[in-house]
């Protein structure tokens, strides 16, 4: 579907207004061109003084029964950046209440299509607004429903009591170790995850490089005297290695890393149940690993085998009590919400497994349609619940964590995501993963180690972020890894030389 857009003559509305669009159509394509045909025709007029005002109307397939939407909105700074963000976010504003309109359908997040609400939340608290004020600039600039908008501050306080130095954490960084092996690819997944079966040679290799970069490391974090905060192990599935590589992998973390006794929190994501041994956990508990994952994703077996998943429902729910039995004090389990064929039903189904289980945490995803996903290229066949369904499953998680005695505390959303709504984690009070926070909040650097791994610089002064990411494949990995390590320390050099 084309949207015809008069009245803008700056190409960077572009991408806001497609974003924007993105939120409503399944696919739209947001032009300035009059000849294409367009089933939408929106006319903006702008007027810039000490204020802006934005006037818009929408017309549908050359329908003369027009809606009108305006805002207006004083500058306050004086730069030509600042005051573009502000025209900008006047024409999203109206251009999401024309659609709105059109399609009655009401966008919870507003014209926020950002990946981090609760930072947004962070940044102007820590400015020193009042949460009112926060709130109410939410509401008024972004269109956020008071409801999320409790959802936000709900997080927000639950990780500053559960890092009460969030925002001193700058001098500190976090470690990510990127393990790009898995025992098959999931149709939904784009991370690095390559099928480890018959593979060996290019596993020997890839650990070989990721052995070298937590030495280069842990050297440099150790001369300059730098903290680890928290390290997680994610992939992939870092539990497809044997459990004699996991040994050799954790005896390098304590010997490379500086004080693993300071570091507070190592997170394994075992993930994948099928992954999962009686000597892998000996391993794991060897070397304290504090917290894993054991993700079923959903409880009904015919999702599992539509989403190339070659597990069984018994194999979570087996591989959960032999962790516990054998002394795993904090697991997590990841859900999706919106699998193919999936709807209440099944979902209640999910949530009722779970609560024999009770993990310390549980992380409800949306399904997200990637783009380079198996899933994404061969759409047609997968059947996937409306948008009116994913709330409703959504309302259902929130409602069942809130009675299980579960927080939130950490959220994040991706492009197209189902029903454009979000990604939340949940836990007991006390269990929450540390990482997640860190990752999500941006308050530090995060130095990614291994295959796909990427790394962001948050500038302790500046709070600038550089992103800088390793190659996604175990082949390229292989050939260049030593590049990369000297990269990121020069970046870290000169990130926290000029301290
Ligand atoms: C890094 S991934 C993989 C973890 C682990 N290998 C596994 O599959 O259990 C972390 C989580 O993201 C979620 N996820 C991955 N791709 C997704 C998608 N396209 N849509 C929604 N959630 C997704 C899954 O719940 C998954 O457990
Ligand atoms: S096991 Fe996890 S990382 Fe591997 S393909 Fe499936 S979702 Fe992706």
């Amino acid at each position: 579907m084309n949207i015809l857009i008069k009245g803008l003559n700056d190409e960077r509305f572009g991408r806001p207004l497609q974003l924007i669009s993105d939120l409503f159509f399944e696919e739209s394509f947001v032009t300035f061109e009059e000849e294409k045909e367009a089933e939408y025709k929106i006319h903006f007029a702008i007027k810039t003084d000490d204020k802006v005002s934005v006037e818009g109307t929408i017309s549908e397939n050359g329908n003369e029964k027009a809606f009108s939407a305006s805002f207006e909105n004083k500058f306050e700074e004086e730069s030509e950046k600042e005051h573009f963000k502000m025209v900008k976010r006047a024409v999203s504003y109206v251009y999401l209440m024309l659609l709105q309109h059109v399609t009655e359908i009401e966008q919870p997040w507003g014209i926020l299509t950002g990946i981090r609400p609760t930072k947004l939340l962070h940044n102007k608290l820590r400015e020193g607004m009042t949460k009112e004020q926060a709130h109410e600039e939410l509401r008024r600039d972004y269109l956020i429903t008071d409801e999320k908008i409790q959802l936000m501050q709900r997080i927000v306080d639950r990780q500053l009591s559960i890092v009460p130095d969030l925002y001193a954490l700058k001098k500190e960084v976090s470690i990510y170790i990127g393990i790009p092996f898995c025992p098959t690819k999931c149709a939904y997944c784009t991370f690095p995850a390559y099928a480890i079966n018959g593979r060996q040679g290019s596993v020997d290799s890839f650990l070989g490089g990721l052995h070298y970069e937590m030495r280069k490391v842990g050297a440099w974090l150790t001369e300059q005297n730098i903290p680890i905060t928290t390290i997680y192990y994610g992939g992939g599935t870092p539990t497809s290695i044997t459990a004699r590589e996991m040994d050799m992998l954790y005896e390098e973390m304590y010997e490379a890393f500086p004080n693993l006794k300071s570091v507070r929190e190592v997170t394994v994501e075992a993930g994948r149940p099928d992954t999962i041994s009686e000597d892998k956990l000996d391993v794991l508990n060897k070397w304290n690993i504090d917290r894993i994952s054991i993700n079923p994703q959903s409880y009904t077996q015919e999702t599992l085998k539509a989403i190339g998943r070659h597990h069984t429902v018994e194999e979570t729910i087996d591989k959960f009590h032999l962790a516990r039995s054998l002394g795993m004090k904090n697991i997590n389990m990841d859900l999706i919400i919106g699998l193919p064929g999936e709807g209440t039903a099944e979902f209640q189904h999910t949530l009722g497994e779970t609560k024999k289980l009770l993990p310390e945490s549980l992380t409800v995803h949306t399904l997200s349609f990637k783009r380079a996903s198996e899933m994404t290229k061969n759409k047609q066949r997968y059947r996937v619940a409306d948008r009116d369904e994913i709330t409703e499953m959504m309302k259902m998680a929130e409602n069942w964590t809130n009675e299980n005695g579960y927080e939130p505390y950490y959220l994040y959303r991706q492009k197209n995501i189902l029903g454009n709504l979000e990604n939340v984690g949940y836990a007991f009070k006390g269990q929450e993963s540390i990482y997640n926070i860190m990752i999500m909040e941006e308050q530090q650097s995060i130095i990614g180690l291994g295959c796909g791994a990427s790394s962001k610089f948050v500038d302790p002064t500046t709070g600038k972020i550089t992103r800088f990411a390793n190659p996604k494949d175990p082949k390229s990995y292989n050939d260049s890894y030593e590049h990369y390590t000297n990269e990121k320390i020069r970046l870290l050099h000169e990130l926290f030389d000029r301290k």
